[in-house]
């Protein structure tokens, strides 16, 4: 072994020291306990509060509602995209436990011009300047109600 690398060899010896020392205090207790991350992270994650329901929640009580979607352009959209993720709702359906978004940026989200965005899959207007006389887009377009302008 040549004489430069002999004299490294103990700084070499002290860093790795050094490093498994560190590893030893900073790696969590139940890291690897499963697979290549925190075992404690389960536990968190599994105490969170859900606030998810499923479409098929809200299908139950507002089969009515569901039978419009189906015909309407929405019909690929899930209730919560529109109404948030509804669990307190489901919960206890009261309205103040429910949102109805849909103002312009709401509504633009989808349907704001975009270059990147291919017309043949969705329309687009500009929010901007599209129908700026009435202050949302649902005095038009109710997603509830079948709407004419467009077949
Ligand atoms: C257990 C039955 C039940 C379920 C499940 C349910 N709802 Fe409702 N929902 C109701 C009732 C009852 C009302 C009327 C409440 C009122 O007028 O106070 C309502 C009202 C609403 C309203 C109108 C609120 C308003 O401001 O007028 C929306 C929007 C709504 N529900 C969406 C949903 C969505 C989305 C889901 C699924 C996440 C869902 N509901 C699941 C019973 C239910
Ligand atoms: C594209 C967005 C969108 C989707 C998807 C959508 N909604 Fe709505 N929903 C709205 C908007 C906006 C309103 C408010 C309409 C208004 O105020 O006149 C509304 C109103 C409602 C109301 C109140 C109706 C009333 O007559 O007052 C209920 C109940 C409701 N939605 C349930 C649902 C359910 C159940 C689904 C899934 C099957 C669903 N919505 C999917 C946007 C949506
Ligand atoms: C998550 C994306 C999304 C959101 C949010 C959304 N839309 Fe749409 N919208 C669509 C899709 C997908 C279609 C059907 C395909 C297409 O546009 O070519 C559609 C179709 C439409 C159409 C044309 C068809 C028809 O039924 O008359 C109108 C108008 C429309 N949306 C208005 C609205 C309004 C108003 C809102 C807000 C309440 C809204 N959209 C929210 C995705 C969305
Ligand atoms: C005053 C009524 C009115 C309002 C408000 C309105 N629209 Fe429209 N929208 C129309 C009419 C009418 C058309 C048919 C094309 C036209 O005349 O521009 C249309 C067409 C569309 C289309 C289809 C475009 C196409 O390529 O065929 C979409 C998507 C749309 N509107 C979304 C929206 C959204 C999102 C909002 C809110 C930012 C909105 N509209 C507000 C009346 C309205």
């Amino acid at each position: 072994m040549p004489i430069q690398l002999k004299r490294l060899l103990p700084l070499f010896i002290i860093f790795i020291g050094l490093f498994l020392i560190v590893r030893h205090f900073l790696v969590p207790d139940t890291f690897g306990q499963y697979g290549h991350y925190r075992g404690d992270a389960l536990i968190d994650n599994a105490s969170r509060n859900l606030v998810h329901a499923s479409k098929e929640d809200c299908h139950e009580c507002h089969s009515d509602i569901q039978e419009k979607l189906e015909n309407d352009m929405h019909a690929s959209l899930s209730c919560l995209v529109c109404h948030g993720p509804g669990l307190m709702h489901v919960a206890d359906p009261l309205a103040e436990n429910i949102e109805k978004m849909s103002g312009r940026t709401f509504c633009g989200r989808c349907h704001q011009l975009n270059a990147a965005r291919s017309t043949d899959m969705i329309y687009q207007i500009d929010i901007a300047t599209h129908h700026t006389e009435k202050d949302n887009c649902i005095e038009c377009h109710n997603p509830h109600e079948v709407w004419e302008g467009l077949e």
